[in-house]
């Protein structure tokens, strides 16, 4: 996530790192204009995606020169960039959780079936050594939803997966990528509830790339994305009882890559910012550290085909 200092009434970006999603940040913030933002610093030593993200200021008439001011600044507000919890179906479905409306959250399924990893710039994504590993670099934000979902902390982690089917004929400098391509990871929290993510990088053929299921002791509750479709009902009322609704956020300006959620990200960056007296960030740096840490608990336990403890890797 950027930083950003309001100095004024105008909220200043610098943007370090303008490939995909820094110029998806770009964008975002071309169409916040109105909020009275402005991006006055990139920094990006790759020579194509200065040209890029250059492209895009001098399309929004934007100056852009690198600074290095809000480096130091002791009032600079740090929001980590998990931005799926702002995704409409997504954020519906939090907001249902937290409503009380399925009790005391005991399970926590997410399922993401999609393309492969996508290209980028010096091919950083294709090995472990680079990323952290698929189940850090990615999934990270499903590990962060599962906690939000559980309202707990993660105790350990257990794991199986494999690189199957994608990047097996790909070679960079010599080397074929090792980062995995599925895997079933099993998180158990403090609370006893306990969340289960199924990943598959070879299954374009979805209708759906997220399908998140929480279930409580009152009532379950489903989300689907892209197709923004939020289900929820109770043990009571049974499946006759299930209601169905779209999920739809008019604020949203920009799609991105992302549903709209970095657009919104950015609504809430902006008005934690502008908060006067100061407004705890909505999602801060131990959710980022936990979010983090399970995914290389996971990792760690496919290599070693044991559970992690989150301890271990904290540590
Ligand atoms: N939150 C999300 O949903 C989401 C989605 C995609 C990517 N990401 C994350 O965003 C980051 C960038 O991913 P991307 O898809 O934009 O990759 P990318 O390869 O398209 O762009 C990365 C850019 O960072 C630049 N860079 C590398 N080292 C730098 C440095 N030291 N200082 C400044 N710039 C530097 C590269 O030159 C490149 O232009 C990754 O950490 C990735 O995991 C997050």
């Amino acid at each position: 996530m950027a930083a950003a200092v309001a100095i004024s009434s105008t909220v200043k970006y610098g943007i370090i790192g303008v490939g995909m999603m820094g110029r998806e940040h770009l964008i975002n913030l071309h169409h916040l204009r109105t909020e009275g933002v402005a991006v006055v610093a990139i920094a990006d030593p790759h020579v194509p995606s200065q040209d890029l993200a250059l492209q895009l200021a001098q399309s929004f008439n934007w100056p852009l020169k690198v600074v290095n001011a809000a480096r130091k600044r002791q009032d600079i507000l740090v929001q980590v960039g998990l931005e799926y919890r702002y995704m409409p179906p997504v954020a519906k479905l939090i907001e249902i959780v937290k409503g009380g409306n399925l009790g005391q959250v005991k399970m926590v399924a997410i399922r993401e079936h999609r393309f492969p990893f996508l290209v980028k710039v010096n091919n950083w994504n294709r090995f472990n050594v680079n990323s952290g590993g698929t189940l850090v670099e990615k999934c990270c934000h499903f590990f962060d939803l599962m906690r939000l979902f559980a309202g707990a902390n993660p105790v350990r982690v257990m794991a199986s997966g494999a690189i199957d089917v994608n990047h097996k004929d790909e070679i960079y400098d010599g080397k074929v990528p090792d980062i995995i391509d599925n895997a079933y990871v099993i998180v158990e929290f403090d609370n006893g509830s306990r969340g289960m993510l199924d990943l598959c990088m070879f299954a374009e053929g979805s209708k759906n790339e997220q399908e998140i299921s929480v279930v409580g002791h009152i009532g379950k509750g489903e989300a689907f994305v892209p197709e923004s479709i939020v289900r929820f009902g109770t043990r009571e009322k049974g499946r006759d009882g299930v209601h169905t609704l779209k999920a739809e956020d008019d604020r949203i300006k920009y799609d991105g890559l992302h549903h709209g959620s970095s657009y919104l990200e950015h609504l809430n960056f902006l008005s934690a910012v502008r908060a006067k007296g100061g407004q705890a960030p909505a999602v801060g740096l131990q959710d980022g550290l936990i979010s983090v840490a399970i995914g290389v608990a996971a990792q760690f336990s496919i290599e070693k085909g044991r559970f992690v403890p989150i301890a271990e890797v904290m540590d």
